[in-house]
């Protein structure tokens, strides 16, 4: 089979520059035992039976701690906390010193000869506590003494040094002396961070998303962005500050969260890495599937105090962006970023059912923010996605409020990608601007591979084309901790030690590593036409227009080797060599990467696209 393909550079037109980016949620264990790079888990003891489906009797405040030895009693107490907000904490009363409280991390605690670790923990009373890191066969990692001087919570740290590599060693905390000692907040933090930030993100996490190169971040969900009733509103409010001050809550997934990766590290996380910062706050309803008794969507907010909450997002564009004199402002001064995040999108409701309890609440909190902000874009939210209604009511709502921008989601099969490239093609463009919020391809029963990957390919080179009405889009979920994930597929899955990002994740790198501002008009003809070959063969070709690069992007989701005569119409190539990126293989394949190579190109040249492939060339224009 042969492709002949023209492109015709006078047909450009501007597309959004915002294209690909990512969606962090908290599900799957993205944030703590995941992005989040503390090592402890249940930190300050707030883990309660309602965190979990089915009242698992394991999630108790005593979660992943074990007292081993005699003579010393180990209990929880919320008697006088170090904050109102983090009520839990541990109380030891030593008979005769020997026993010590343990804590086995996620899956155990991973640690690296030579790398630094943190302890640090909040205490109550006088003491001298022996701390440890050891390994699963009992070798001592490292220890240190931490002298505990105040009768009063006072916080106290020390540094531990690993001595060895251990994928799954274990903290050990002893008392030396007698009597009653009180802890909570007990941390372990590696002194490598994602760009050595405090409180900061585990690097390989934190690198393997910087490369895709988003030019945004979605977050916090998701669903859990608006919980699963409204005492299970993601407040950003609750997730800044001192991490013994925020508050911790029920992840609606079924575990605990507990707030120390908050809006602060979200919006540093994605100074960090150049992307824009997106927050979804709650439209003033919880999801929608959390029925009536769960405080569902006709339960949102009262009204009586909707003009709190609405006050409550106006302040969070104040946070990110107001002066250090305002309110907001100098809170993120003093947790360390007096310069603005330069906040200028956010996102609100996720996903709700356009009722009326939501539609009026939505508005609410749009008309606020035009009037106080009219420099932020506002994204709504079109509802879930039921095939053929073409999110009519959510749509309706837009174009009466003048929203400029919405997020649709939708989770489909391959087939349903390959055969809807052309999903955005009839949109209207005097309307709102689309934000692809969630999306992913999946095979009924199998795990996701090229044949996934590739279908997200070809459908991304139709957003491509539609760029000048589809402005962000992004894959979902993003992160899944082996042996914890609630949803399937996911783009990146991680363990304690090791980060394996799926093939979808390369189709995702490579369009974000290879954008342009304006789509260039292009045509592909096959020599023939087999069933086999129906919508399977597609490209988009866009060009950078401060590089000048002009980069072609070829699918071909079909067992063919297709020779493709390419004709740049009239660009003017720069060089004789362009570069060409290739992912290819069997399509059941879970573990191709991308080939890299040089390809000779002129004016007119030959390229091919391999069966099952996706390949990117870039040429250097004048
Ligand atoms: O991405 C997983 C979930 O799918 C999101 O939390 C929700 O918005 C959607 O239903």
């Amino acid at each position: 089979v042969t492709a002949a393909i023209s492109i015709q550079p006078e047909k450009a037109k501007p597309i959004s520059d915002l294209l690909f980016g990512v969606f962090f949620e908290d599900i799957n264990y993205a944030a703590d035992g995941g992005l989040y790079a503390e090592l402890i888990q249940n930190r300050d003891f707030e883990y309660a039976l309602s965190d979990k489906e089915g009242r698992d009797k394991q999630w108790t405040h005593t979660h992943s701690w074990t007292l081993q030895g005699e003579q010393t009693a180990f209990s929880i107490d919320s008697t006088a906390p170090v904050h109102a907000n983090n009520r839990f904490y541990a109380v030891l009363d030593t008979k005769v010193p020997g026993a010590v409280l343990t804590n086995t991390g996620f899956d155990g605690i991973a640690v690296k000869k030579g790398d630094k670790y943190r302890l640090s923990l909040f205490s109550k009373q006088r003491n001298k506590l022996l701390v440890k890191l050891v390994s699963k066969q009992g070798a001592i990692l490292s220890q240190a003494t931490l002298t505990l001087s105040s009768s009063n919570w006072k916080s106290s740290a020390v540094t531990l040094t690993a001595n060895a590599d251990a994928p799954d060693a274990h903290l050990e905390l002893q008392p030396l002396q007698t009597g009653r000692l009180e802890l909570d907040m007990i941390s372990l933090f590696p002194e490598k961070t994602f760009k050595n930030r405090k409180n900061g993100l585990r690097p390989d996490l934190a690198q393997t998303i910087a490369d895709i190169h988003p030019r945004f971040i979605r977050f916090p969900g998701g669903c859990v962005a608006h919980g699963d009733g409204l005492g299970n509103m993601y407040r950003w409010k609750n997730t800044i500050g001192p991490l013994e001050a925020r508050k911790p809550q029920r992840n609606l997934w079924g575990y605990h969260q507990s707030a120390g990766l908050g809006y602060f590290e979200y919006f540093q996380y994605c100074e960090d890495i150049g992307a824009e910062p997106l927050p979804v706050v709650p439209a003033g309803v919880p999801c929608q599937n959390s029925g009536v008794g769960g405080g569902g969507q006709q339960g949102g907010i009262p009204m009586a105090e909707m003009d709190d909450y609405v006050q409550e997002v106006l302040d969070l564009v104040e946070y990110a962006n107001g002066d250090i004199n305002t309110t907001w402002g100098r809170k993120r001064a003093e947790a360390g970023h007096p310069a603005p995040f330069h906040l200028k999108y956010i996102g609100i409701g996720n996903e709700d059912l356009i009722t009326d309890v939501f539609e009026e609440r939505f508005t609410m909190i749009f008309k606020a923010m035009q009037a106080k902000h009219p420099g932020i874009t506002v994204i709504g939210t079109v509802g879930p996605f039921y095939e053929g209604t073409d999110y009519e009511e959510g749509w309706a709502l837009a174009r009466q409020l003048k929203v400029p921008m919405v997020d649709e989601h939708y989770y489909e099969t391959a087939g349903w990608f390959i055969n809807n490239q052309d999903f955005y093609d009839k949109y209207d463009r005097s309307h709102a601007k689309v934000y692809l919020g969630e999306y992913a391809a999946h095979l009924p029963g199998q795990q996701v591979n090229l044949e996934t990957a590739l279908s997200e390919a070809i459908y991304l080179t139709g957003v491509e084309r539609n760029g000048d009405v589809v402005s962000m889009t992004s894959y979902a979920p993003l992160l899944a901790r082996e042996g914890h994930t609630q949803w399937n597929p996911d783009l990146i899955y991680f363990n304690n030690t090791s980060v394996k990002p799926t093939t979808g994740y390369y189709v995702q790198k490579l369009f974000g590593t290879n954008t342009g501002n304006e789509y260039l008009h292009g045509t592909v003809t096959l020599s023939d036409q087999q069933p086999a070959l129906n919508k399977r063969v597609s490209m988009s070709v866009v060009r950078d227009n401060q590089t000048k690069d002009v980069i072609i992007k070829l699918v071909n989701i079909s067992p063919f080797n297709i020779t493709s005569d390419i004709d740049l119409g009239g660009l003017s190539v720069a060089g004789t060599q362009a570069s060409l990126t290739v992912l290819q293989g069997r399509p059941s394949a879970k573990d191709v990467v991308p080939v890299v190579s040089t390809l000779t190109v002129a004016p007119q040249f030959q390229a091919a696209m391999p069966a099952y492939s996706f390949s990117i060339i870039r040429i250097k224009t004048k």
